[in-house]
């Protein structure tokens, strides 16, 4: 296998990687989160100031760790898309740089395709003949969940991507960070709400779904965040928003959002069982029986982006997978990032 250089610049994270085939040799990331909490938000012109002086140190690091050099470096993969211009811009110069340096190829890569084949990367110490075959994993459904996306991808092989529903408005994380920002969290807030969820009590507070009346496999999340808001200004007024309140407020607006993601999940597995129907309605599901579902052709969940490093919509996921099993008697597997690490933005998923 060849090694890759890759660099990703999309965002608010400088980073650099070396990558072996799938498997990763080093994964640097150089975050902005302290430069960025003061704004709620990433700051484009600022980001873009801080990957510049970032970049070098964050390539270099990255091929020592991985202790290899340029000559054994085959090409340079870089993102080029979707993210902030300013700052993806820092990232394709410098490839180009190096590139024309160390006479490299240039790999362009979409960021969503990356945080959506994340969940196959491999570690360093897995051994050749544990490595699975990709071929038995396909057809799978890629869930790619961070601050930026909140997409279902059908994934028939690697590069052949249908895209079958995605958010309308806000994306996940990007709700749970405006929320977490009411609550004044700091930014990213999902980490920090993930934490205090686990200190809620369940039905304190509770949130209409959203998008259950539409038949398509969608997802909304703004509407959430503008009940989050009436009811968090509300509380202030009457000074009940205390510690305990704040942690049962984490764990509706947690519980919500992953519902929605399951509730679409759900629906995306059960289409497959109607020849006359797309999308299965209420009635349709309430009544099936178990082994009654057709077994869809998905294999596999892959699930990517940064939320997907929380432990409560991985739970919620295999609950579906699980009825799912009992409908169909098919097993489908939740494949997910390794490490924390890779589940937010990082090198190594586009390397
Ligand atoms: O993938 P990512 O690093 O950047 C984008 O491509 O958008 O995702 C960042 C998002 C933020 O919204 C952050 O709050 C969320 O991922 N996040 C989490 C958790 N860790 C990061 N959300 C919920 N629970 C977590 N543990
Ligand atoms: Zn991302």
């Amino acid at each position: 296998m060849k090694k890759i250089l890759a660099i990703d610049t999309s965002c608010d994270d400088s980073s650099a990687s070396v990558v072996d085939g799938r498997m990763i040799l080093s994964n640097i990331v150089a975050s902005q989160n302290q430069i960025h909490k003061a704004y709620g938000g990433v700051f484009p012109t600022l980001a873009k100031q801080e990957h510049k002086k970032n970049i070098d140190p964050t390539i270099n690091l990255a091929i020592k760790q991985a202790r290899t050099n340029w000559s054994e470096i085959d090409a340079i993969a870089v993102t080029i898309g979707p993210g902030l211009a300013p700052a993806l811009e820092v990232g394709v110069e410098k490839a180009k740089e190096l590139a024309k340096k160390y006479k490299k190829k240039i790999i362009a890569v979409n960021h969503i395709e990356a945080h959506a084949l994340s969940p196959l990367a491999i570690k360093l110490s897995k051994k050749k003949k544990e490595i699975e075959q990709l071929e038995k994993s396909l057809p799978s459904l890629a869930i790619v969940i961070s601050g930026g996306h909140s997409e279902f991808i059908l994934v028939d092989k690697i590069g052949h991507y249908q895209k079958i529903g995605q958010t309308i408005d806000d994306a996940c994380g990007e709700c749970l960070d405006k929320v977490g920002r009411l609550l004044n969290l700091g930014y990213p807030a999902g980490p920090l709400l993930e934490k205090f969820a686990k200190k809620g009590q369940a039905g304190k507070f509770t949130f209409p779904k959203a998008m259950t009346s539409q038949a398509n496999f969608d997802l909304s999340f703004s509407g959430l965040k503008t009940s989050a808001r009436n009811l968090i200004s509300d509380l202030e007024k009457r000074d009940q928003l205390n510690k305990q309140t704040t942690y049962d407020l984490a764990l509706a607006i947690q519980t919500t959002v992953f519902e929605q993601i399951a509730y679409k999940l759900e629906r995306i597995l059960l289409s497959q069982n109607l020849a006359q129907k797309l999308y299965p309605n209420r009635d349709f599901i309430k009544h099936l029986k178990k082994g009654q579902a057709i077994p869809t052709k998905i294999n596999e969940i892959w699930l990517g982006g940064g939320v997907a490093a929380n432990i409560s919509l991985r739970k919620t996921i295999r609950k579906v997978l699980h009825k799912y099993q009992q409908l169909s008697g098919k097993k489908i597997v939740l494949k997910v990032p390794y490490s924390k690490k890779l589940c937010g933005d990082n090198a190594a998923m586009i390397g």
